[in-house]
């Protein structure tokens, strides 16, 4: 029989009361173990074998939160301003009395508490109702409170009014999930013979002695269980963000593309008025941009800002009619927190306008949000161009097709949308779980955009978002989550 030392050593634990069902507890003592890795492990074999069964229970443990374990040692809320009240002159039980002596963080939901009991507030004093209801209700809940404060309890245990109520209560109580197992001999367990019981020679490790002194030839060797429960290793690992980015980095690499990096801070002219976003353009003002006082500007070359000027003024000779709107200059040199990497994009384009390119770069962006489950006032794109004088819109959604079939998402769609600087331009959404996500905005830069640059190539342009997809990939719902530094959330987190 497949067994080994471990499983021979549980076996005869079980033995010892060959009809009980074992929990961890008692396997431990009763194998001298120290660990439940070995019992997991023995187990699992056992029960291949058809020595043993395990029978799963789910449970809900039931433990106090901070505010109860503070509760059980000061008293509850309710309890403490009740006997303060029964303290108190008649006449004193008034809530400005009540408001002096506990904080207003206590006074107020302890009003609330006692209201809800049947305390009523006449012109300002309090006013109890049936004292013993309160009274008894109170101790109800004190004792139910004191009986957790040694150890948690399985919630079917406990008075299920109780537990409703204090899960109602923020911090009292902590309920949470847990399985527990048994293991129970079974009838060919139970009458295993001896010869399996002792312990055999099984060497577990090859070591450098055991290969040369040739004892390896005729030594029985144990079998490795990979599938076998292990602890999982808590040590240095990158962050999660970090890994996705090399990820990120290693696949457009591979599809051979460059990276380029660009400034954090950049003037308005390259950041907006580069991309024929007009100057009066809602996302320019204080909303959604940040701003800088110091430096309060940066220079843009003349060259630029006279381009840009014609052809917001009126296209030049682009074909297009441009905004019809007065171009400020000074407007283009204010400094800010880039908003967008495609900045880096349209720099490069204008630095290298007669050589093609494919480049992407993955960096920080900086927007005026408020902070949220889906948004973060600073987030990372995933920014690229192809720019190449037969570069065209298939040619660009099939990049993004394979950039996201690489990262695990092999169904992409493209839909028409509305960008400034692209035309066409197309909104991409991966499938994930039966639902269409958007991930990130493309399309082809306009001749408004590429002509100033000085190219007179098509440019394929995308800019996808970074913290959805790591949502997708990590399984978050909260994109605050990748930044929180939760060490023990954190290395939980899969590695990519
Ligand atoms: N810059 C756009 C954004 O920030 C994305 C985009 C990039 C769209 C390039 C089209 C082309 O959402």
């Amino acid at each position: 029989m497949g067994i080994g030392n471990n499983e021979r050593r549980m076996l005869r634990a079980m033995l010892s009361d060959s009809s009980k069902d074992w929990t961890l507890e008692d396997l431990l003592t009763q194998t001298g173990w120290d660990d439940q890795v070995h019992i997991a492990g023995s187990g699992t074999s056992l029960e291949e074998a058809g020595l043993v069964s395990i029978t799963e229970h789910r449970g809900t443990n039931v433990s106090l939160g901070d505010e109860g374990q503070k509760a059980s040692k000061e008293g509850l809320l309710e309890a403490r301003i009740w006997s303060w009240l029964l303290s108190q002159e008649v006449e004193n039980r008034t809530m400005s009395e009540l408001s002096s002596t506990f904080e207003r963080h206590e006074a107020g939901p302890g009003v609330g508490l006692l209201k809800a009991l049947g305390v009523t507030i006449e012109s300002g004093t309090l006013v109890a109702g049936d004292e013993s209801v309160i009274v008894s209700e109170i101790e109800k809940r004190s004792e139910f409170i004191n009986s957790l404060s040694d150890r948690p309890a399985e919630v079917s245990e406990l008075d299920q009014e109780m537990v409703s109520h204090f899960s109602g209560r923020k911090g009292l109580i902590v309920l949470e999930d847990r399985i527990s197992r048994t293991w129970t001999l079974t009838k060919q367990g139970k009458s295993a013979d001896t010869s399996v019981l002792e312990d055999i020679e099984m060497i577990g490790e090859v070591t450098p002695e055991l290969l040369q002194s040739e004892a390896w030839r005729d030594a029985e060797f144990k079998p490795f269980d990979v599938n076998a429960p292990a602890p999982t290793p808590s040590g240095g690992r990158p962050h999660p963000m970090i890994a996705l980015i090399e990820m990120i980095r290693s696949i457009f690499l591979e599809m051979g593309f460059s990276e380029i990096e660009g400034d954090f801070i950049q003037s308005a002219g390259w950041n907006m008025d580069a991309l024929f976003i007009p100057q009066s353009h809602p996302a320019r003002t204080m909303q959604d941009t940040f701003y800088l006082s110091d430096p309060p500007q940066v220079d843009v070359d003349e060259r630029y800002l006279d381009m840009w000027r014609k052809v917001h003024e009126h296209g030049h000779d682009t074909g297009s009619k441009g905004w019809g709107l007065e171009f400020d200059k000074e407007e283009s040199k204010k400094s800010l927190l880039r908003t967008h990497t495609t900045v880096n994009t349209v720099r490069h384009i204008a630095e290298n306008p007669d050589e093609p390119s494919r480049v992407f770069g993955i960096g920080r962006v900086f927007r005026q949000e408020s902070i949220d489950r889906t948004h973060l006032p600073e987030f990372y794109q995933i920014e690229g161009i192809i720019h190449e004088p037969e570069a065209n819109l298939p040619m660009l959604i099939s990049t993004l097709k394979t950039f996201y079939s690489k990262m695990g998402f092999p169904d992409v769609r493209v839909r028409p949308a509305y960008f400034p600087y692209t035309e066409p331009s197309v909104e991409v959404d991966v499938l994930w779980k039966g639902e269409w996500l958007e991930l990130g905005g493309s399309g082809i830069f306009r001749p408004e955009v590429t002509e100033p640059l000085g190219t007179e190539w098509p440019v394929c342009a995308w800019g996808l978002g970074l913290e959805r997809l790591a949502m997708l990939i990590l399984e978050l719902d909260d994109i605050r989550e990748l930044y929180q530094p939760d060490l023990e959330r954190l290395g939980r987190m899969p590695i990519l």
